[in-house]
């Protein structure tokens, strides 16, 4: 054996090992979570999920961006980064958390003015600690004592990482505060994205819209008060063309249900940047020596498969770590609505009536909505006054409630504390408790005011109505409505450089209500309802086990409204009821087997008057609820493939909710309107297991004649499934069950 044979036989040992120790390495790499930093080349480093996401610290001590994607290999080591300059860019290195100081062009994350009228605010690197999955790391300004804390947690399931801020002022004067983010997320430079949001409209929520990101800046924002129905505070970005199934998409959500702003700018070295938190739009905090504000919390992730997969890791990461009841929320349960029935209109009687029809169909949980107390006849009066209405219910609410309970469902109430109508007690008594300005007129909207939530006597009022309610009758759940939002958002009673606290206190106040009757109510469940889906965000759903989707209960137009909240919001918490045809909103007529479909994709609740429903309708309903409830954890926890879109003017939509384990799944077709009769074309299933078997039956409807009731997961996703639907508005649904493996 001759030296040169030994040494080839060792080398090719040593790559053998190092090919062993390598994949190793990234086996370990694509779980869980870890947060390091390296000191050699001052790098912070986030992984979990299949992402990375890294920062350093630059030449100048501030802390600049350096990589957000694919997960990197362990062994990877980031350069480290230098701070930029330009001739049209003072300092142009993408920071983590800018102040608006120190030659910083671009949005900044926090800008603040000193009483002496200084403004220049640039913030550096002093500290960090890293504790399990989360980061803290500490900067100053580079002459003052404002300390900005900045908080990353990581998450190891989605690789979403959790991102806010604490301002802190350890000067010995006051500070004004006037633009304060979460957090600024920084992409590699590039002139190849394009982003994608929700907008829309009362009765038109959560319509997504796609912008190429131009040099400049594009707003996303509410300076109403609340999240708004206008625009969600969500965001998704690709880069070159991403499908549903395929390419690079970043995206976040804010947990904010006030004022709040998203902007994402391409500067002129063709960085991205998306910034988010506070409305600075008549922002303005004062901090007093010792005081700190705390920012919302931005989450943010990254995938490489395109918005179906960016949507999927949102709703995983909000079932298990955002909702009430995470990491594993309670299914909802099947409910049933007054309002479309009865409006105001509602009395023991009638309520009691519509429980009795309800409860014969598998209804879970009867809700009365508003109408039951003050002096409330129709929307003129008697918000304020939460005393039930004697004339309407002459024995309280207990006869109803155990009159509901005796029919196996639980009770649920409409409630909207925020408001005021002039025509109440309460404002006879307290007109100083309503967001004001003074001098000025009050404007009216649905004849109501907002009560300054952010007024301790005002909480305390709120919190002990709603307490005592929940204390002296059986409640399981309150819709916690608000239908209008700010004007004239003063706050007279404090001093004038204060009012603007109003942003911030109001939220604050209006979270921690919602906080406290839960923990003195365990059992309680609540909706968040704003005329629709006017606050629908990641920071009420903290407190809210379910949105109210829309007033929008049209079908047709809800298969648009549901396809855009998935983007950001999983259907586990969208509620969405079958009401009457035509339907109030638009006169559209379906049937009612195209009603319940489309409401199944979410979660189910009945709004219709039970009253003049046919012996048939009951009958249909009774069968869909009943096969709703097979399915519904499919719907509300599994994972959500939107097949075929029904956008775009698409004369098909389709969706699929697939289980965790891959056991079942259930898929939603659409036909809007047929023209020569041209046939459904074939859908492809996605997310099954490919080598399993699985069979199929149908909910509603049937698949064409030849179809198999066996095939593989291969089969349904390669082949499709071919749907028989005619004429306009038809709808099927058919569950996909493993067989064997
Ligand atoms: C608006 C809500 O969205 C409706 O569902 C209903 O609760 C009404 N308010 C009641 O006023």
């Amino acid at each position: 054996m001759n030296t040169r044979f030994l040494r080839n036989q060792i080398a090719k040992l040593l790559a053998f090992l190092l090919i062993l120790t390598g994949a190793a390495a990234c086996a370990q790499d694509a779980v869980g979570a870890s947060v390091s930093f390296d000191a050699t080349n001052k790098m912070f480093r986030l992984d979990g999920g299949s992402v990375t996401y890294a920062f350093g610290i630059n030449n100048r001590g501030e802390l600049q961006f350096a990589y957000w994607g694919e997960r990197l290999a362990a062994s990877d080591t980031l350069p480290e980064p230098r701070g930029i300059g330009f001739s049209d860019e003072i300092n142009d290195a993408p920071q983590e958390f800018p102040g608006w100081g120190g030659g910083t062009l671009d949005e900044p994350a926090l800008k603040a003015t000193f009483p002496d009228g200084n403004r220049d605010l640039v913030l550096h690197y002093v500290s960090h600690t890293i504790s399990g999955n989360s980061l803290g790391v500490t900067l100053r300004d580079i002459s003052r004592d404002i300390f900005v804390n900045l908080k990353y947690t990581m998450d190891p399931a989605t690789g979403i990482l959790a991102r806010s801020a604490t301002i802190e002022n350890k000067t010995n004067t006051k500070v004004l505060l006037e633009q304060v983010a979460a957090a600024s997320w920084n992409l590699a430079a590039g002139t190849d994205y394009s982003m994608r949001y929700l907008a829309g409209r009362w009765g038109g929520e959560f319509q997504l819209e796609s912008e190429k990101i131009e040099p400049g800046e594009i707003v996303l924002e509410s300076r109403r008060g609340s999240t708004g129905h206008q625009s969600s505070p969500w965001f998704a970005i690709e880069r070159g063309a991403a499908t549903e199934t395929d390419g690079k998409v970043w995206f976040g959500a804010l947990a904010w249900s006030g004022s709040w702003r998203i902007t994402v700018e391409q500067d002129p070295l063709r960085q991205v940047r998306i910034t988010g938190g506070f409305n600075p739009f008549d922002f303005g905090y004062q901090l007093a020596p010792g005081e700190s504000l705390e920012t919302p919390v931005f989450y943010a992730g990254f995938t490489t498969t395109g918005f179906g997969e960016a949507s999927r890791l949102m709703h995983r990461y909000e079932l298990a770590n955002i909702l009430p009841q995470a990491p594993k929320p309670r299914l909802r349960p099947v409910l049933y609505n007054s309002w479309e029935a009865t409006t105001f209109d509602v009395d023991e009687k009638g309520q009691e009536l519509l429980a009795e029809k309800a409860s014969s169909i598998g209804v879970e949980r009867f809700v009365m909505d508003d109408g039951w107390f003050g002096q409330r006849k129709n929307d003129h009066a008697g918000l304020g006054d939460w005393y039930v209405n004697p004339q309407k219910f002459p024995h309280g609410l207990g006869s109803l409630i155990d009159k509901v309970h005796s029919l196996g469902m639980d009770f649920g109430l409409w409630v909207e504390p925020e408001m005021v109508n002039p025509d109440s007690d309460l404002y006879r008594k307290h007109p100083d408790w309503v967001i004001n300005m003074t001098g000025r007129p009050r404007t009216e909207d649905r004849n109501q005011l907002v009560l300054n939530l952010a007024r301790p006597e005002v909480r305390s009022y709120v919190f002990e109505v709603l307490d005592r309610l929940l204390s002296e009758n059986k409640i399981s759940f309150l819709k916690w409505d608000l239908n209008r939002v700010w004007s004239e958002p003063g706050w007279p009673e404090v001093a004038p450089e204060e009012q603007k606290r109003l942003y911030v206190s109001y939220i604050r106040n209006y979270y921690s209500i919602l906080q406290e009757l839960r923990a003195k109510h365990p059992k309680l469940e609540i909706e968040s309802c704003a005329g629709g889906g006017g606050r629908v965000d990641l920071g009420v759903l903290h407190f809210a086990d379910e949105v109210w989707t829309s007033d929008n209960t049209d079908p047709f137009d809800r298969l648009l409204i549901q396809d855009g909240f998935t983007y950001a919001y999983t259907p586990g918490v969208m509620m969405a009821w079958v009401t009457d045809s035509p339907n109030w909103y638009n006169q559209r007529a379906t049937s009612l087997a195209y009603r319940f479909l489309s409401s199944m994709q979410g979660s189910l609740g009945i709004g219709a008057n039970l009253n003049n429903w046919t012996a048939e309708d009951f009958a249909t309903a009774k069968q869909m609820i009943s096969a709703y409830k097979s399915i519904e954890e499919v719907v509300q926890h599994g994972a959500l493939y939107r097949l075929v879109t029904p956008r775009d003017g698409s004369n098909i939509s389709a969706t699929e909710s697939v289980a965790p384990d891959k056991a079942s799944a259930v898929a939603f077709v659409f036909l809007h309107s047929q023209q020569m009769r041209y046939p459904v074309p074939s859908i492809f299933l996605l997310g099954l297991d490919r080598n399993a078997i699985y069979s199929v039956r149908p909910i509603f409807g049937h698949l064409s004649g030849d179809a198999p009731q066996t095939a593989s997961g291969a089969f349904w996703m390669g082949h499709g499934i071919d749907a028989d639907l005619k004429g306009d508005y038809d709808a099927a649904a058919f569950i996909f069950e493993r067989v064997s493996k």
